[in-house]
């Protein structure tokens, strides 16, 4: 297949949804449909002797979640497709938010009963960032729900984004009768579980048909659809592909993924509406996937794949051009030139070494230590520099002291180099060293990952205290003599190692004084450096 076209055929995207809307389940429904995976469970087996596809850490089996996000391949009707997966669990972490940057759209994933919940809610807006297209797909049909113009009114009025029903749903729970499809004037009903790659038929239905619609759905639904569809049709937003492929509309689907229903027509019309890998900024101007030369940048790192071999994995996403196995490449932030020869591909537990790879997909290459997030490889003749991964505001914050002091070497070492992983996030007292740090994090679960990984990989045992603060800003003046800053008494200056200087504070309220009390003040809750 000419180049051009192995990279246009490819479709890479991240699912996101608070824990339990159904996001695993929509995924091993898709990958059920590109044959990737024979059996349901093989995604995450909570129910099953199988494990998740990210149960490497022991940690993570002793609780069962998944603590890391993983990335999966599959073919379907042509199309070559990459699911980023991201931690599903309430304790998620800033891995979640980088899996977004790797991204070229998204699958919202919402409970019908629930409506947007708080990590959705954390989630979109790391996503509205970038304006890229997000698709919605609202799951449990086949439970009770919330009606479902109050749904889309959730989500135009909380994301300020607008809607566009792909299908419309017919009844919830014991009254689910199926969806209508808008554009095609058909009707899917609901009936039976269905399994694996098998299709269901959609039954032509025109919605003036009455005795046929009768027939299916019976009198009183069949009404209910009638009017819904003409206040649809009447006040709903037009359909218009720019806006969806610039995330100002993002197209909406019910369904129901446990049963399998819906999940079809959705992959269908996803493939169709979303975009092929998109052109990406460096500094040296942007780059576009169809570059005839290779670059990546590095949005992931995850240490112990394999606690046998002690290895750290770092994920690239491939931005221009062909990646070839054993061929010499740069490494930006290392000044020198290096040779990939075990790229590997992921699929659930396995990992495949790969010969080549194209724009738009994702690789894991073994690192040694030499790699931090947001580094860039590409072409030793064609040297770009991928513009660096937002560092997200941490929400949990402790402070870590070693209880040997002999080993302070050890605890140095370990600290920094799960920073730079970006597990956490390390900060000190400005004019103080690595005696008292803080350590910030996303999701609290990693204070658990840190203590654990210290532990078993450095051998240093900690003492943790938590802290009250739940919210951090970067300062972006650089020349506000901070000391005099007016501030609220449990609000604290720290910086972070690259010598940013932040506030951490325990209430929005604190926030807000900081910003009314300084009028100069200009605070952010990420940072680009
Ligand atoms: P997550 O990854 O977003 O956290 O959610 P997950 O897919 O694990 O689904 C959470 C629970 O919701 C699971 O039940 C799953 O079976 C159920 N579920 C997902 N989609 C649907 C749906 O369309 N309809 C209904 N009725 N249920 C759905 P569980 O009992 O927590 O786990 P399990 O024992 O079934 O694995």
């Amino acid at each position: 297949m000419a180049f051009k076209d192995e990279i246009n055929r490819r479709r890479t995207f991240a699912i996101i949804s608070h824990p339990d809307a159904g996001k695993t389940t929509l995924t091993e429904k898709l990958l059920l449909y590109g044959g990737a995976i024979q059996t349901a469970g093989s995604v995450k087996g909570k129910a099953t002797a199988k494990h998740a596809v990210s149960d490497w850490m022991d940690l993570e089996k002793q609780r069962g979640i998944s603590i890391t996000s993983s990335v999966m391949q599959f073919e379907y009707e042509g199309c070559c497709i990459n699911i980023l997966d991201t931690p599903g669990h309430q304790d998620f972490s800033e891995d979640t938010y980088r899996t977004l940057m790797a991204a070229d759209s998204v699958v919202m994933v919402i409970d019908a009963a629930k409506g947007i919940e708080p990590q959705t809610r954390k989630l979109f807006k790391v996503t509205a960032m970038r304006h890229i297209p997000i698709f919605t797909f609202i799951n449990k049909l086949d439970r009770e729900a919330r009606d479902p113009f109050e749904l889309l009114d959730e989500l135009e009025k909380e994301f300020g984004i607008g809607t566009y029903p792909v299908n419309w749903p017919i009844g919830c729970g014991v009254g689910f009768k199926g969806v209508f499809d808008r554009d095609k004037r058909q009707i899917m009903t609901f009936n039976e579980f269905h399994r694996g790659q098998e299709k269901l038929t959609a039954i032509e239905c025109d919605i003036t048909d009455t005795e046929k619609l009768d027939e299916l759905i019976g009198e009183y639904q069949r009404a209910e659809l009638v009017d819904q569809i003409e206040l649809l049709d009447g006040a709903s937003f037009e359909f218009d592909l720019q806006k969806v492929q610039k995330g100002e509309l993002t197209p909406v689907f019910f369904g129901s993924a446990l049963t399998n229903f819906g999940v079809e027509p959705f992959l269908e019309n996803f493939l169709k509406m979303t975009t092929t890998p998109l052109a990406r900024e460096t500094r040296e101007g942007t780059v576009n996937p169809t570059d005839e030369t290779f670059s990546a940048f590095a949005f992931k790192i995850q240490a112990n794949m394999n606690k046998a071999h002690r290895d750290r994995i770092t994920f690239f996403r491939i931005c221009s051009g062909k990646f070839e196995r054993d061929k010499e490449y740069f490494h930006i932030q290392g000044g020198r030139s290096l040779r990939l020869s075990q790229p590997q591909q992921m699929m659930a537990q396995d990992r495949q070494v790969i010969d080549e790879a194209y724009a738009g997909d994702i690789i894991g290459v073994f690192d040694p230590g030499i790699f931090s997030i947001g580094d860039t490889v590409c072409d030793i003749k064609h040297k770009v520099e991928f513009k660096g991964i937002p560092t997200f505001a941490p929400e949990h914050f402790a402070m870590i002291e070693q209880i040997d002091s002999l080993k302070r070497k050890q605890f140095v070492k370990g600290v920094e180099q799960i920073a730079q992983e970006g597990a956490i996030q390390i900060f000190h007292e400005p004019n103080s060293g690595m005696e008292r740090v803080i350590v910030g994090v996303v999701g609290e679960l990693q204070f658990e990952v840190l203590e654990y990984r210290l532990k078993n990989e450095y051998k240093v045992d900690v003492v943790r205290n938590n802290l009250p603060f739940q919210y951090i800003r970067w300062i972006r003046n650089r020349d506000i003599d901070i000391s005099s800053l007016n501030l609220t008494s449990d609000t604290k200056w720290v910086q972070d190692f690259k010598g940013n200087n932040l506030l951490i504070f325990t209430s929005e309220w604190n926030i807000n004084w900081a910003l009314e009390k300084n009028k100069d003040l200009i605070l952010e809750d990420f940072s680009n450096d």
